[in-house]
Order: C-alpha cells, then sequence, then structure tokens
C-alpha cells in the first residue's frame, strides 16, 4: 500500500523577533527534520476507496480525532481543491510522534499527506505547489515537505533549506504533559516579549546557538516542565525546550555520556520518555 513517513523535527534556535497585526508572531528558527528516528516516525499509508477516511492507531495514537478538524483530512481536502475533483482513499495514519509535544507531529502528518496523495493520484503538483498549499495548514507544515536543516521566517512557514549542520549527541525527554502552542504564544505577553536580536549571520554547517525564545512563557503555562530541565541539567545535558514544549531536547558533550543520562533518568523517572537521536 502506497505510505510516507513523517517524522519529527527539532527547533535548534527559536528567536521571537516581534508580534504581527494578524496574531501570529515573527520568529527566526533553524530546524532540523529527524529523519531516521524510528520510534519518533509516524506513518501514513493510503488506498483508493469509494469514499474518503481517516483511521488512527499507533502507540501515540488515542484522544486522535479523525473527523474533518485533523491535519491530514484538511491537507486532503485542499489536494482535492488544487486537483478540481475528489480524491476517494481510505487513509490510516500510525501515531509514534507524540502530541502536544513540540515536535511537529500533525504538521508532518499534513505535509506527508500533501505528498502521498500528490504521488497516490499522479496530481504532478511540484514542490512550489504543495509548499503553497502547506502555509494556510499550519506554520510548522512547508518544513517538512523541505526536510533536511533549515533556516524558517515570517510565522516559520517560509523555508529555505540550509546546508546540513551536524546533531550534536542529543537525548528528547517527553514527560508526558501535553502544553498548547497557542497558550504559550500568549502568555508572551504575560512573561514580557523577548524582541530581541535576530541571529547574526554565522558559518554555513556550523550549529547554532541553542536557543528558544518560548521557554518563560512555557514554564509560566505548566510550571512542571522545570522539572525536566533540572534533571536533564543535573545529568550533564544542556536543555533545551522542543518548540512551545512539552518535550526537552538535552545535547551532551559525547554519546557516551547522552546514553549514561538516559539510562539514569529512566531510573529516576521511569514514566518519562527518552529517545537518542
Ligand atoms: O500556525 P499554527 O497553527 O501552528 O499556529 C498555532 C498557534 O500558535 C497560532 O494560532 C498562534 O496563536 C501561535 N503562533 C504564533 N506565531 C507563530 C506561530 C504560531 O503566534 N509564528
Amino acid at each position: 500500500m502506497p505510505a510516507v513517513h513523517c517524522p519529527a523535527k527539532l527547533n535548534r534556535f527559536l528567536a521571537v523577533l516581534g508580534r504581527r497585526a494578524d496574531g501570529f508572531h515573527d520568529l527566526e528558527l533553524i530546524t532540523t527534520v529527524l529523519e531516521g528516528v524510528p520510534d519518533l516516525t509516524d506513518r501514513l499509508e493510503a488506498e483508493p476507496a469509494t469514499t474518503l477516511s481517516l483511521a488512527i492507531g499507533g502507540p501515540t495514537g488515542d484522544g486522535l480525532v479523525a473527523d474533518e478538524s485533523n491535519l491530514v483530512l484538511k491537507a486532503w481536502r485542499l489536494l482535492e481543491e488544487a486537483a478540481g475533483r475528489p480524491l476517494p482513499a481510505a487513509l490510516r495514519l500510525e501515531k509514534r510522534i507524540p502530541h502536544g509535544a513540540g515536535l511537529g507531529g500533525g504538521s508532518s502528518d499534513a505535509a506527508g499527506a500533501l505528498r502521498l496523495g500528490n504521488r497516490l493520484f499522479a496530481l504532478g503538483l511540484g514542490e512550489d505547489q504543495l509548499l503553497r498549499l502547506a502555509a494556510p495548514l499550519g506554520s510548522d507544515v512547508p518544513l517538512f515537505l523541505l526536510g533536511g536543516t533549515m533556516l524558517g521566517l515570517g510565522r516559520g512557514e517560509r523555508v529555505f533549506p540550509l546546508r546540513p549542520i551536524p546533531l550534536e549527541p542529543i537525548l528528547l525527554v517527553h514527560p508526558g504533559l501535553h502544553v498548547g502552542t497557542p497558550s504559550v504564544y500568549r502568555a508572551l505577553h504575560y512573561v514580557g516579549y523577548p524582541f530581541p536580536e535576530a541571529l547574526a549571520a554565522q558559518p554555513e554547517g556550523v550549529p547554532p546557538p541553542w536557543r528558544n525564545d518560548l521557554t518563560g512563557a512555557a514554564l509560566w503555562v505548566c510550571p512542571p516542565l522545570a522539572e525536566v530541565r533540572d534533571a536533564l541539567r543535573d545529568t550533564g545535558g544542556e536543555p533545551l525546550l522542543c518548540g512551545s514544549g512539552s518535550c526537552w531536547a538535552a545535547r551532551y558533550a559525547t554519546a557516551t555520556e547522552r546514553d549514561g543520562a538516559a539510562a539514569t533518568l529512566r531510573g529516576i523517572h521511569p514514566q518519562w520518555k527518552a529517545w537518542a537521536v
């Protein structure tokens, strides 16, 4: 059955540059799509059918709604508009990326749906056309069409490929908390807008500063996030909140230190999920 892999993403640099008249925030992002991490990759498959349907399963699929509010079906409807005809298919989404974790799972699934429908029905839409369909679905959807490492501007939807920047040894930790993205952006109002300098030009291929300007707002919305940050620091890691949370990514000097930290955390917090990437 035709299928696509829908990986997670890691924002390695997230600067909030200002609040816009439309309520969104102008950002500068450096993001890497985490290809090749099976435990953090959704899978979407589709076969032609008489009507359009979506079924959701997989380890993190519980509680997700498979109706027209789901980004996969929204993406499919946009493809139908672009094609000018119905594209009836039985879709099945296998979820592994946790929801509300800042890893872009829903956005990745939507990008996967655009690629899969384009292929299954031989629509012949080019990358530019798919990127135009992706942007209204969500600020993070276009980046998954590009893949690799990229610069994101605007509300994050204007993406530009960068030369690959190697990932340091990283441990991603999901504490099982769910943080809503809109509430974190709203909380910037209470904790104070950072409005910092944009990233200064730096040599290509060099890891960006480890920075996320949403951290204070996310901690304001969800104070227990601090426990995860502190536990990662105690293992010698340098934690960075993933997007608007609730995952943290900690980088370590060596893969051995990272793997030791993972073992330590599993002993102290068996209910947290941890992935080496
Ligand atoms: O674009 P997306 O649907 O992912 O955005 C979810 C919410 O996050 C928006 O409704 C908005 O409140 C906030 N947001 C923002 N600025 C951005 C991206 C998202 O304020 N650049």
